[in-house]
């Protein structure tokens, strides 16, 4: 699926959907950076090819990011998530994938990176699910992994990634994407409901960052088979 068609990183231009356009792009992906401004796009683009020397990276408007391919990442502050949702609403097609990255910290509002929001829907990707065409699988995936982290591509991402959602397919192509970041785990999350414990781990990530001043902090999930579902 990622290999068909490309994966568009909607607001691609920020910091953590920036690293996961670099990790992708290093790994040999096609990738589509979306942006409210075309112009930005495609300087973030040019930013990836030239960090990567890869030629499979364009810049574009979020909305066209989005129909031109059947998997979008979305990586924007979670004040914009409803309105940037709305805005790409008649692009998605049936069966189209979305990750979504938004974790409601409290930041986005002008408050505490270390402090989680509460949300009517019961989480950000609970919420995503509500805003897409119900033809859209739902994915949850990469709160817990610093964009630092992602963008310092001289060390591997040493971080689990839980994923969650209802879709099997979809979290297996969520799979692959984590399996192109060396050094990153995945741990099937279960259904998306479950999104709320992990988007709130991000906040407990941002406070252990400020302790020990770093910006680096992810989780590992221990004691697993070393196959799991
Ligand atoms: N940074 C991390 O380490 C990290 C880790 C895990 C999860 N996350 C989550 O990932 C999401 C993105 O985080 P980030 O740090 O990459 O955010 P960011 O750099 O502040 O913003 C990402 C992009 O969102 C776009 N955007 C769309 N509407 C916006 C608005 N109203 N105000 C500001 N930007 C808007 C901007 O792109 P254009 O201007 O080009 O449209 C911006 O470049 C957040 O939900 C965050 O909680 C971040």
């Amino acid at each position: 699926m990622a290999e068909a068609k490309g994966i568009a990183i909607i607001g691609g231009t920020g910091n953590q959907g920036f690293g996961l356009a670099l990790r992708w792009a290093k790994a040999g992906q096609r990738i589509l950076i979306g942006s409210r401004d075309r112009a930005k796009a495609q300087a973030a683009a040019e930013r990836v090819k030239t960090a990567v020397g890869s030629s499979h990276v364009e810049g574009l408007e979020n909305a066209e990011a989005s129909a031109k391919t059947n998997l979008v990442v979305l990586t924007v502050p979670f004040a914009a998530q409803v309105g940037i949702l709305k805005s790409l609403r008649e692009s998605f097609k049936p069966g189209d994938m979305l990750v979504d990255v938004t974790v409601p910290l409290e930041i986005a509002l002008g408050g505490r990176a270390t402090r989680v929001l509460g949300v009517w829907a019961g989480s950000a990707a609970e919420q995503a699910v509500e805003l897409v065409p119900k033809t859209v699988r739902v994915v949850s995936a990469f709160h817990n992994v610093s964009a630092v982290v992602l963008q310092d591509l001289k060390h591997a991402v040493d971080c689990d990634v839980i994923v969650c959602g209802d879709d099997p397919e979809a979290k297996q192509v969520v799979r692959s994407l984590i399996e192109y970041l060396p050094g990153a785990g995945y741990v099937d999350g279960g259904p998306i409901e479950n999104s709320r414990t992990v988007e709130a781990l991000t906040a407990l990530l941002a406070s252990i960052n400020i302790r020990y001043k770093t910006q680096r902090a992810g989780i590992r999930v221990t004691g697993l088979p070393s196959v799991s579902g």
